[in-house]
């Protein structure tokens, strides 16, 4: 029997093997959406210079969200704060409150190790463990889950399907990860964040090492991954944040400027910065 943990990410669905032509309508700005992460006045800083500034956002439940905006405007910031990566820089601290459920993130009581369960991170350079395929996938059950041996090969085979990277890895899955080529070391680390079932899944720029069709892989799986996840996905490619989210944050300067549905973002944003920034015109 499977823990209950993993059943309820619903071990060995199948994906379908393209993304469905039709993307579900976007709920209308009326219509409240469950949070996953409620950001509230979140306002950061490394030594004394401030990176955020009094940020107010709910990241909306098994959706995806894209975070845009030029180069050193703070995203990669706000995601780290999201499952506290900024622990390991000293010179980080950071005011207001962000809540994933009942959990403070920013308490220092809260649990590091069981907080990155529950907010699984892909960067934006694949960072396998150099160990064996099957061994970067299992290495989160085993530290999280007890589950036997066939309960584990199940669980690192449905990660690694979901991941769509299943196919060209099963043959060498105690192979060493680091000879996957650069597009299936990224869904590897994709497998290794899902199989711990996180309910929050932030992805750095994912993407910007790859090539188009590692892209496309990739694109299709968010689009898949939202039934269970709830997604944030860092992205300096407007045409992937227009195909693969349903709502969309522009920030500028340590500050979010804009926060509306995709399709408002791009076709008629409220902000004159926004639309410059979505037609190119700067960043
Ligand atoms: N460890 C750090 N120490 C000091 N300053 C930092 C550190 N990390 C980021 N910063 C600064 O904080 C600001 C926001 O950086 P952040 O990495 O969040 O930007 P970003 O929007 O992710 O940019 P990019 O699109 O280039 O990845 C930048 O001015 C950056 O130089
Ligand atoms: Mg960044």
């Amino acid at each position: 029997m499977l823990s209950p943990d993993t059943e309820s990410i619903g071990l060995m669905n199948e994906i379908p093997a393209t993304k469905p032509t039709a993307k579900p309508t976007a709920p209308t700005a009326s219509e409240p959406l469950e949070a996953a992460i409620c950001t509230q006045d979140l306002s950061a800083w490394y030594g004394d210079f401030q990176a955020l500034h009094s940020i107010t956002i709910d990241i909306p439940k098994n959706h995806v969200t894209a975070f845009i905006g030029p180069s050193g405007c703070g995203k990669s910031t706000l995601l780290r704060w999201f499952n506290r990566m900024n622990d390991t820089v000293l010179s980080a601290r950071a005011t207001g409150t962000v809540r994933l459920g009942d959990l403070d993130l920013l308490s220092q009581e809260t649990d590091t190790v069981d907080l990155r369960r529950r907010v699984g991170i892909v960067f934006q350079k694949a960072n396998p463990f150099p160990k064996s395929i099957y061994d970067n996938v299992a290495f989160g059950p085993r530290l999280h889950m007890k589950l036997s041996k066939s309960e584990l090969d199940e669980l690192v085979e449905w990660s690694l399907r979901k991941a769509a990277v299943w196919e060209e890895v099963k043959d060498r899955l105690h192979g060493s990860a680091l000879g996957l080529s650069g597009g299936q070391q990224q869904r590897l680390c994709i497998a290794r964040a899902i199989a711990v079932g996180p309910e929050v899944l932030l992805m750095d720029e994912p993407c910007s090492a790859l090539d188009p069709a590692s892209t496309l892989a990739i694109e299709n799986l968010i689009f898949e991954l939202r039934k269970q996840y709830s997604i944030i996905i860092v992205t300096h490619n407007m045409q992937q944040a227009s195909r693969s989210s349903d709502k969309t944050a522009f920030f500028f300067e340590g500050r979010l400027i804009e926060f509306a549905d995709t399709e408002r973002i791009f076709t008629q944003p409220a902000d004159k910065q926004t639309e410059d920034y979505v037609s190119g015109k700067f960043g």
